[in-house]
């Protein structure tokens, strides 16, 4: 960049993420908040924006997105509930939007989970999944959170769904027969995940890996929200550099 502040703008910035994100971006010398959106507001020019980040609700998000693209504004994306369609669509925007005010192409960002923390336990999961036979994943949420599985349970599923396709492990062992009420949980890439919501909780999740004799937990606890904003400011200042569509903070990290 030129040596100015980068101007941010927020949207869902109401919200417990945005609100959290807002006083992040005033706290950052290198960074200049310029607006603040939330559901209902007009989002006009984004108030110059070079980078917006979006926290709403998975039914807005794309929509949202798409007007930043095609306003040639990068964004950093925090929201969950992005499936293949909606990345599709994503994608097809991304390629037909005009060019960022820097001169490059847009970029998105869209990360399922912006802790650091967060993104390693991912990538031991994705590590450890063809040592295994057995493997689930169990997250855990305070109750005001409106999607099941979280982002990060159905990623993290994802990963360690393909790793075991890559390394020819087949179904993980499993004699249920019987399960009316669906106690064994959502199968996302064939991985059981299960979805608590308890009161006290922020974000937290396991994955319980095992063999004959042995079981290997790798567990990940946000304790508060400040932990995903590190990995939100460098979203935000990598963005620009990153053109496209991409998912996961990971390919920011040199993981
Ligand atoms: N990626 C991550 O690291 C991470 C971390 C925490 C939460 N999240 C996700 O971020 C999202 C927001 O979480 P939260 O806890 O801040 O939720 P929240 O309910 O506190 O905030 C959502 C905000 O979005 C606003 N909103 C609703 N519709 C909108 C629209 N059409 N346009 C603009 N704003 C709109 C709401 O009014 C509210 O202010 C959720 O999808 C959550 O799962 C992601």
């Amino acid at each position: 960049m030129d040596g100015r502040p980068l101007a941010v703008a927020v949207i869902g910035a109401n919200g417990r993420m945005g609100s959290t994100v807002c006083r992040a971006v005033e706290a950052a010398p290198d960074l200049r908040l310029v607006g603040r959106y939330d559901q209902g507001d007009d989002l006009g020019d984004l108030g110059g924006a070079d980078v917006v980040v979006e926290f709403s609700v998975p039914d807005a998000s794309l929509g949202n997105v798409l007007a930043c693209v095609e306003r040639g504004v990068h964004v950093v994306v925090g929201t969950t509930g992005w499936g293949d369609v909606k990345l599709a669509r994503l994608a097809a925007a991304v390629t037909a939007a005009p060019p960022s005010r820097g001169g490059t192409g847009v970029g998105v960002l869209i990360a399922p989970n912006f802790a650091l923390g967060a993104i390693l336990m991912m990538n031991f999961a994705a590590q450890a999944a063809r040592f295994f036979e057995s493997v689930e994943v169990v997250e855990l949420h305070h109750p005001a959170k409106v999607d099941a599985p979280s982002g990060t349970a159905a990623r993290t599923a994802d990963l360690i769904g393909a790793a075991r396709d890559a390394a020819g492990l087949g179904p993980v062992p499993d004699a249920t027969t019987q399960d009316p009420d669906g106690a064994r949980g959502a199968r996302v890439h064939g991985i059981p995940v299960h979805a608590l919501r308890v009161r006290g909780l922020v974000a937290h999740q396991e994955v319980i890996f095992g063999n004959v004799g042995e079981t290997l937990t790798i567990r990940h606890d946000s304790l508060d929200r400040e932990s995903f904003m590190a990995g939100v400011l460098t979203g935000v200042r990598r963005v620009a550099d990153h053109p496209g569509v991409t998912v996961g903070l990971e390919h920011y990290l040199g993981l």
